[in-house]
């Protein structure tokens, strides 16, 4: 038996091509390693009306961690379109099996590194090197939404807030609601996990990214536990910014950010725009992490339009594959991994189309197998 097992599910669109170079690097890498693939994504949504088969899950408990490509999600009327036609009459609604799988694993920290590497031309300066943590399992993810909104519920928040007042005129079906819920565990574990990080990678400054002074209490939450775990890392500077004024920050002087704390949906915004920072999509890996299994992702979706032509950058998923190998314990052959990828950026002569070359997927790969 393999000393690791790995789930691989490469998904959809280009999460195909750039999992086959994933894989050329790890089987050039002699790890005692087994790649054991999976379904998951849009055809099984068409052809079972399920994305996220139950026989993946069971794939994801037998595992030690998971190597994920990317995924296809669209609007709930589409989707229900797609459907086979012999499912269609079964109230089956589609939800986003990333999402569903951070949530059901308890993945609750998605670390996303957006480094900036000697020599990538797409860099926006040169000094970045910002790490986002996103709380991955709750907030406006939570999946507790209503439309139409039932009497009940009209009810209730009218009973619990004056501010309900300003909708009595809109009828129940103009009206929809999504639940944005925090709580203390949820923004403790997130906030513990950023600083226990910073700690072990000697990196001084987190920026709390929220908006307390308007949406008081979810912000206010991750402020207040935010603060009270700091306590316990006086050698860590922190800082409280609102979230739009960090989207203008973060294009001002992002050389300026360490580590960024934020909860799940800003997280997802505050993420792609640092990526943008360093490269783009192509270039921002992610790391699923819970108590007891781990996803490795890079940031991008699926691309439709590129599926199969092996044309995009592989280095997110590279880097995410190099975040695996750290998960795994397998320092040393992490380093090496990433060491690798900087040396061919560096080096600029294998460039995939995005960096202004005409290198395929696999090129890539090969040229980081060349340099390990
Ligand atoms: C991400 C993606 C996902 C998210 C989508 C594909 C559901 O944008 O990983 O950032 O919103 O979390
Ligand atoms: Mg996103």
């Amino acid at each position: 038996m393999a000393k690791y097992k790995v789930a691989c599910l490469p998904g959809d669109g280009i999460g195909r091509d750039v999992m086959d170079a994933a894989q050329m690097v790890l089987e050039a890498m002699d790890l005692d390693l087994e790649l054991i693939f999976g379904d998951i994504g849009w055809e099984f949504w068409k052809k079972e009306g399920n994305p996220l088969p139950e026989r993946t899950k069971d794939l994801l408990r037998t595992t030690d961690c998971c190597l994920f490509g990317a995924i296809t999600s669209k609007p709930k009327e589409e989707a229900k379109k797609e459907l086979d036609p012999s499912l269609k009459d079964r109230g089956l609604e589609y939800k986003s099996p990333i999402v569903a799988i951070r949530q059901e694993f308890n993945l609750f920290a998605n670390v996303r590194p957006c480094k900036a590497f000697a020599g990538n031309p797409l860099n926006y300066r040169d000094d970045i090197d910002i790490v986002v943590f996103r709380e991955n399992t709750e907030g406006l993810y939570s999946g507790v939404e209503f439309f139409p909104v039932p009497d009940y519920l009209r009810e209730s928040l009218k009973k619990g807030s004056k501010a309900m007042a300003k909708f009595d005129e809109i009828p129940n079906d103009e009206m929809a609601v999504s639940c944005r819920i925090f709580t203390k565990k949820g923004c403790r574990r997130i906030a513990k996990f950023a600083f226990e990080y910073a700690k072990e990678h000697k990196r001084n400054n987190i920026t709390v990214v929220e908006k307390p002074n308007v949406i008081r209490e979810t912000s206010g939450m991750m402020i207040r536990e935010a603060r009270d775990i700091a306590k316990e890392y006086p050698d860590i500077e922190v800082e409280e910014v609102n979230v739009d004024a960090m989207g203008m920050w973060l294009i001002k002087n992002p050389q300026n950010y360490d580590l960024i704390l934020t909860s799940n949906m800003f997280g997802d915004i505050v993420s792609d725009l640092s990526a943008q920072l360093v490269g783009g999509l192509g270039f921002a890996a992610s790391a699923n992490i819970g108590e007891n299994y781990a996803l490795f992702e890079p940031t991008h979706g699926s691309a439709p339009k590129y599926a199969g032509l092996y044309k995009v950058n592989p280095t997110a998923m590279l880097l995410s594959t190099k975040m695996m190998l750290d998960y795994l314990g397998e320092k040393e052959y992490a380093t090496k991994l990433e060491d690798a990828i900087k040396k061919v950026i560096k080096e600029g002569k294998v460039k995939t189309y995005d960096m202004g070359g005409d290198a395929k997927t696999l090129d890539f790969a090969k040229e980081v197998i060349n340099n390990l």
